[in-house]
């Protein structure tokens, strides 16, 4: 799959298939592919936390849940900010987490790479994240780049024996999806892009 279908039809596969397993070698594979990304000073701050143990995910399951009611409140007390059809989805995989094959939780430890900024620290994962995304993409696996679990990051770090100093950036399903892939929906970009000054729409390519 070249790089341009991969980027236009990588979208959150939240309903995936408890039955199918997903091989070591896939997540050897995307797990190399993700930290191909670039980091500030190539100081490589992240940790990739791989869970497989069913009473592991049974266990970040339960707290994902108690997030994921929290986290989706202001998403009901105002209809119309998200699609219905992406709350049902992020519902089900509230309810269905632990029955993921697999799932990925990317990680930094403080300090490295961040220079003074933690700012730069967070820009030093996400990158690496998305292209763990493409890659599962390209092998089939669907996966969702969710951060409910920060809510209660503490506990989270707790079942996982995570240290103090080390944060949690993504919680990662991974697994075959039982729905289609298809592009998601987006922005035109000349509704999202400027030129020479802010706010200056119009196109920005010739
Ligand atoms: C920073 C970030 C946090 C997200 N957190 C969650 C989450 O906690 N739970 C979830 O189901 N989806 C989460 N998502 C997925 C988004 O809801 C999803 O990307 C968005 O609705 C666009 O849909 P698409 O990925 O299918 O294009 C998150 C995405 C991002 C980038």
């Amino acid at each position: 799959m070249d790089v341009f279908e991969a980027m236009w039809t990588t979208r959150s596969m939240r309903r995936l298939d408890p039955d199918r397993d997903v091989s070591d070698e896939d997540v050897r594979t995307i797990l190399e592919a993700a930290l191909r990304g670039p980091t500030g000073g190539n100081q490589q701050p992240i940790r990739w936390l791989v869970i497989r143990d069913a009473e592991t995910k049974r266990a970040l399951q339960k707290v994902y849940l108690r997030c994921w009611e929290k986290g989706r409140k202001p998403y009901e007390e105002k209809p119309g900010t998200v699609a219905p059809n992406v709350l049902s989805s992020a519902d089900h995989l509230a309810d269905n987490l632990h029955l993921a094959p697999v799932i990925v939780i990317a990680c930094a430890c403080a300090g490295a790479g961040a220079g003074t900024s933690r700012r730069r620290q967070d820009a030093s994962v996400y990158p690496s994240v998305q292209n763990l995304l493409l890659a599962a993409r390209a092998l089939g696996l669907g996966t969702t780049l969710t951060t409910a679990h920060l809510l209660e990051e503490d506990t989270v770090k707790e079942i996982l024996d995570i240290p103090e100093r080390v944060t949690t950036y993504a919680l990662i399903p991974v697994g075959y999806p039982t729905g289609r892939w298809g592009e998601a929906k987006r922005r035109p970009l000349d509704e999202v892009s400027y030129h020479d000054r802010w706010g200056r729409l119009g196109p920005s390519v010739r």
